[in-house]
Order: C-alpha cells, then structure tokens, then sequence
C-alpha cells in the first residue's frame, strides 16, 4: 500500500481523531407518510430501503444539529472548543443566506480561535470538506479542523411530492482532523463534478438567478426538484468511478476494505455500488433504513454509528464514497 500523502515528506500524516453526531427525536415512520401522500410502505421499503427518517423540530435549524453534532466530536477527541482552528460546515440547508452557518456553530461552541466557512457540494459534502480540511492539516496551516455534513433536508422538501418525499431526513456528522504521530489517517481523497447534469436534482428558486418571489412560492419553486431514474444512474456511475480511483491512487483492493461507507441515498443504490465494485455484502455500513437520505449528515452520521458500533477498529481500511447535486461526487480512503 501506498501512502500517496504522507510519501511527500512535506505533508503530514492526517487523522481523524474524534466523530460525533446528532439526528432530531422526531421519526417520521412510511406509515406516517401513508397519511400524508398517495404512498405505501410496500413501495418506499421496496424501492429506496428507507423504513423512516429523522425531522427536526420547527424550532431546531441545520446550526443546531451541526453544534450538537461537533460537541460530540470535540468530545470524543478530547479537544475542547478553544483549541479549534477552523469549523467547515458542508449543507445545502443552511440556516440562512448568510452570514454562514459554521460562523453561527462558531459561536456557540465557543471556538473562539476558529476562521469558519461553509462549503455546498449537496450530498457530497462530507467527503469535499474532508478533502479541504485535510489540506489544512497536511500543510501545517491548522492543527485540528472540525468538518460537520449536516442539513435539514424537510426545510426544502416539498411534502406534497411523493416522488422525493419519502427519501430525505434531517441530521448532522461531525469528524475532528488532526495530525497524530502515527502512519494511520486519510489516505486520499478523490473529488469530481459536472455541473452540465445541474438540472437532474436542484432547488430551483430563492438564489440570484430567481429569487424569492410571489410567484415562486406559488409554483413551488423553492422546494427541491428530482429526475429520480437519472440521478440513480448516475449516482452508480459516479461513485463506482470514485471509488475505484481512490483506491487504485492507495494500491489497494477492494478486499482489503474493512468498511465500506457510501452516501446513504437508497439501499438500491448501495447494492449496485458494492456489487460493480466487486465488495461483499458484509463489508457495507448502511443506516439508510433508520435515517433516509440526510444529504452532506449520511457518510458523517453513518462513520460515527460504525466508529461506536465497533465496526470499524484501529488499523481498519475504510472507504467512504459519495454522490449528489451539482453533479458532484468523491470518495476517501482512511487508515482508521
Ligand atoms: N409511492 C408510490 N409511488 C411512487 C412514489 C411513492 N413514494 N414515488 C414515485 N412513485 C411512482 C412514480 O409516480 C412512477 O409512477 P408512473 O410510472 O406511473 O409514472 C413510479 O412510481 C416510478 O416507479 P419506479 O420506476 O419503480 O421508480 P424507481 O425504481 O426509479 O425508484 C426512486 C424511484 C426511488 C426515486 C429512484 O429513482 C431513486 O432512488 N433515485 C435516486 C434518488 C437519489 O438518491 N437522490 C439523491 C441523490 S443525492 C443528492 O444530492 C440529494
């Protein structure tokens, strides 16, 4: 195996030193959605996997489960708030325009020493902020970068839709990266987009190309739209592709993949991805039954559940691939 980071001399070893995350205590069951859309359980459980998602609170924003989520993180990695460099949070349903929803997480963890920006690559996110905060500690810039995947995907849910419905849920994931003294950390990471496939999954309204109007509240234009056949394809393909350069880039085989975490789309969708892959069923983390899609939150949310499940142990190789809007796509290999 190849250390395709740390054979620059240069660059330090990066590791992930602590994760955490938070779901809100509301579950939205199929049976709910059954009152709620022509739906049923059958087809939902059939087609995605997803039996129920998490749904935040009227009163809880993406910045409130993003902050509880870090704390738990900063807590598994026994670093206290002070001691952060730099918060990048990864959403598509931040708490506002701006200012920033890692600036709002910031402050209320009391980081007092962290620069803080949030990044948008949708469903992607996680494993983008990775990449970027990995840089950060790599070059010496900062020593402990706090990355957090969250989203409150029922903000921008049109409840009325069946056909996108069913497939999100709420939540946040966290990961502290830190250089350790140790040959264990990120491996690599492999990033790719196409912003010609913009139009398979967006939020049409409420950005500077159409912004919030009468009528586009009327035509249901801030609410995300889907292309479903589309995007599954293309999720297949893309994180095939990632996954398959980020581990040719290591020189490792698939087999030797401890754990394998995709982005929690569609049970569908992991199969495929592991089954073009050549994985075994065994080597998948999914939680998609329990949490539906949670955008930039699922690899985050699902690292931290195989982290405390004890699925994943020091020494571990672990995969994490991902796929969403823009298109966008990447994965990540980690000596854990
Ligand atoms: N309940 C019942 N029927 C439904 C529902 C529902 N909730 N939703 C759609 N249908 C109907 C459609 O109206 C359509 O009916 P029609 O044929 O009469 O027009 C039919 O079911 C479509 O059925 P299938 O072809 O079997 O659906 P498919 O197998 O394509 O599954 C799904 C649909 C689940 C949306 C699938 O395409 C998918 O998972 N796509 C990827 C979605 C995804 O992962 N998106 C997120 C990507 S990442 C990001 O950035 C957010």
């Amino acid at each position: 195996m190849t250390h395709p980071r740390t054979s620059r001399p240069h660059l330090r070893t990066v590791s992930i030193t602590g994760v955490g995350s938070c779901v809100p205590e509301r579950i939205l069951s199929n049976a709910d959605l059954e009152r709620m859309v022509e739906t049923t359980d059958e087809w939902i459980t059939s087609r995605t996997g997803i039996r129920e998602r998490r749904i935040a609170a009227d009163d809880q924003a993406t910045s409130d489960l993003a902050t509880e989520a870090a704390r738990r993180a900063l807590a598994d990695a026994g670093v206290r708030a002070e001691d952060v460099d730099l918060i990048i949070v990864a959403t598509i349903t931040p708490d506002m325009p701006f200012p920033s929803t890692a600036c709002l997480v910031q402050h209320r963890l009391g980081a007092t020493r962290a620069a803080a920006f949030d990044i948008e690559a949708a469903c992607s996110g996680f494993v983008y902020a990775l990449d970027i905060a990995s840089h950060f500690v790599a070059s010496h810039t900062y020593n402990t970068v706090l990355v957090i995947g969250a989203e409150k995907m029922s903000s921008v849910v049109d409840w009325t839709d069946r056909n996108t419905c069913v497939l999100f849920g709420d939540g946040a994931g966290a990961a502290v990266l830190q250089n350790r003294p140790s040959a264990h950390g990120l491996l690599t990471t492999c990033l790719g987009s196409d912003g010609g496939k913009a139009s398979l999954l967006e939020l049409p309204a409420g950005g500077s190309a159409c912004p919030a109007t009468a009528e586009t509240v009327a035509a249901r234009r801030h609410f995300l739209r889907m292309d479903g056949k589309e995007t599954f394809k293309n999720a297949v393909n893309a994180m095939v592709t990632a996954a398959t350069q980020a581990l040719e880039r290591c020189g490792i085989g698939i087999e030797r993949i401890r754990c394998i975490i995709p982005h929690q789309a569609n049970q569908r969708i992991l199969a495929a991805v592991a089954e073009r892959l050549g994985a075994r069923e065994d080597q998948v983390f999914s939680n998609v039954e329990r949490y539906g899609n949670t955008s930039a939150a699922s690899v985050g949310i699902a690292l931290d559940e195989a982290v405390k499940s004890g699925r994943i142990q020091r020494g571990d190789l672990v995969l994490l691939v991902v796929f969403g809007a823009g298109l966008t796509w990447g994965a990540a290999v980690i000596e854990w």
